[in-house]
């Protein structure tokens, strides 16, 4: 295969990009990344502020963008993302117990029931875990009990139950970490019990204070095994190592329920991470060396 998804879809796998709505008429951007990739995640356009910005007033016209583009060229798409401590509009920032709880209950129902059935993955909370200790975060949606997220849970299977749903977060790809043993917990807690979770997503953002480290194989490995999908959210590695990322693919690849990746933009310039270079595209466009070897790895 020629294409990055082309090759992930010889294993059944997707292989997706950020996407960005203001850069959908950057007609190099939209070459690249419609030739390249088959599964989309709006980069900032269905997270609450964008969707909320007024309590119970939902505005989808930018989500919408990014969607339409993607199925236009025939491409699925991940929700991202519908419970999170960051980018939440004002409105939302000021609420606490169960004012915010019934809020984001409410802006769970409201942006699943315009997208039902449109959506492949719902990100449905995002990074609720604690950079160290293993334990949760500190946020207005944690202090309105640590149920907080099993409830996102349940409302978001109700809303649409044909999306998969799944917890995504950073600084979980390491096995030796206490943040990766804290999700696990959960995942495993919650598979227990019986709460809907289908899927957990690595972002996979790979830098010198968070390296790559092969045993990221023996955590999507446990995680599989505890009967979820695992999948790569928003893969991208500082200087973007040609060996690195062939090692991240091919640890998707070892593991039958890895069944997808996507990088977090197309061009180093599309990257969050000013000033980095992570991506597999260079700002003109080029495949970098990091291109051919994860294509080579598919
Ligand atoms: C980032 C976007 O790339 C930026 O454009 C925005 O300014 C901030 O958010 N984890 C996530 C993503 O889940 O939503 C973040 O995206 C990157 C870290």
């Amino acid at each position: 295969a020629s294409t990055l998804g082309a090759a992930a879809a010889q294993s059944g796998r997707y292989f997706g990009t950020a996407i960005a709505a203001g850069r959908l008429g950057d007609s190099a951007y939209t070459t690249i990344a419609n030739r390249e990739f088959n599964m989309v995640t709006p980069e900032n356009e269905m997270k609450i502020d964008a969707t909320e910005p007024n309590r119970n007033q939902f505005n989808f016209t930018q989500g919408d963008r990014v969607y339409n583009w993607a199925v236009q060229n025939g491409k699925r798409v991940r929700g991202h993302t519908l419970a999170w401590h960051g980018q939440q509009p004002g409105w939302m920032q000021s609420l606490s117990g169960s004012d915010l709880r019934s809020a984001m209950i409410n802006h769970i129902n409201g942006v699943m029931a315009h997208y039902k059935g449109k959506i492949y993955s719902w990100d449905v909370v995002n990074e609720a875990y604690a950079d160290s200790g293993g334990g949760r975060r500190d946020s207005n949606l944690q202090r309105t009990g640590n149920d907080w997220i099993e409830v996102a849970f349940r409302t978001a299977r109700a809303a649409d139950p044909a999306a998969k749903l799944c917890y995504n977060d950073y600084n979980i790809e390491n096995w030796t970490w206490a943040k990766t043993q804290g999700v696990y917990n959960m995942v495993k807690d919650f598979k227990s019990r019986g709460v809907p979770i289908d899927c957990v997503g690595f972002q996979s953002h790979f830098n010198s204070g968070s390296a790559y480290n092969s045993n990221f194989r023996t955590t999507l490995q446990s995680f599989a095994a505890l009967g979820v999908d695992v999948q790569i959210t928003e893969l991208d590695v500082q200087g973007a190592s040609a060996t690195t990322y062939a090692n991240i693919t091919n640890d998707c690849l070892a593991v039958p329920r890895c069944n997808g990746m996507t990088v977090w933009g197309v061009r180093d310039s599309d990257s969050w991470r000013s000033g980095d270079t992570p991506l597999l595209f260079d700002g003109n466009g080029n495949k970098k060396p990091a291109y051919t070897s994860v294509l080579n790895a598919l």
